[in-house]
């Protein structure tokens, strides 16, 4: 059966979202077939995704050492409407972050108990310019979160 992976994130100035758009390739490893990828933004998406979804990626810039307030109003839109019809779901996330990123992902970990969301990888927290190492490890999470849900590893 094939499964369905959704990628949900913000990005103002782009970081955030070249991060997001390695992950998407990550999820398009050939060996991969077996998954649908949603990729849309923390503003487009809804419950209806989430509904649909066997497994998330969330990817966010720190703002005030919170998530962004677009991913921030992404949860508060969804929360009732997801409560009690979603299993708990497999997530992992990206942050973008001038100087810290901890703030953003400890909000997200947070918010995540509640739905239920399970973090099944480690944060990639990349911090100042984007580097082709962090580029690199989130073409990996792709990969890895699409391959998990292939497999039913989560
Ligand atoms: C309003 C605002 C608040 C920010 N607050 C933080 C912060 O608390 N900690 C931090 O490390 N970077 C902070 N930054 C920097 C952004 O997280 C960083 O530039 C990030 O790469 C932006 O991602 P984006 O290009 O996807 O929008 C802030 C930026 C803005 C615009």
């Amino acid at each position: 059966m094939t499964k369905a992976l959704l990628i949900v994130f913000h990005s103002k100035t782009g970081n955030t979202r070249k991060m997001a758009e390695a992950v998407m390739i990550g999820t398009k490893h050939p060996d991969i077939t077996g998954v649908e990828v949603r990729f849309v933004t923390a503003q487009e998406a809804d419950a209806k995704d989430l509904i649909w979804a066997d497994g998330l990626i969330l990817g966010t810039p720190e703002n005030f050492g919170y998530m962004s307030g677009m991913m921030k109003d992404f949860f508060e839109r969804t929360f009732y409407e997801v409560e009690g019809k979603i299993s708990p779901l497999p997530f992992a996330m990206f942050i973008s972050a001038e100087n810290d990123g901890t703030g953003a992902e400890l909000s997200i970990e947070r918010i995540a108990k509640g739905y239920p969301l399970i973090k099944v990888q480690p944060s990639i927290i990349n911090t100042g310019e984007l580097t082709s190492a962090t580029v690199l490890k989130c073409e990996e999470l792709g990969t890895s979160m699409a391959a998990g849900l292939e497999m039913s590893l989560f």
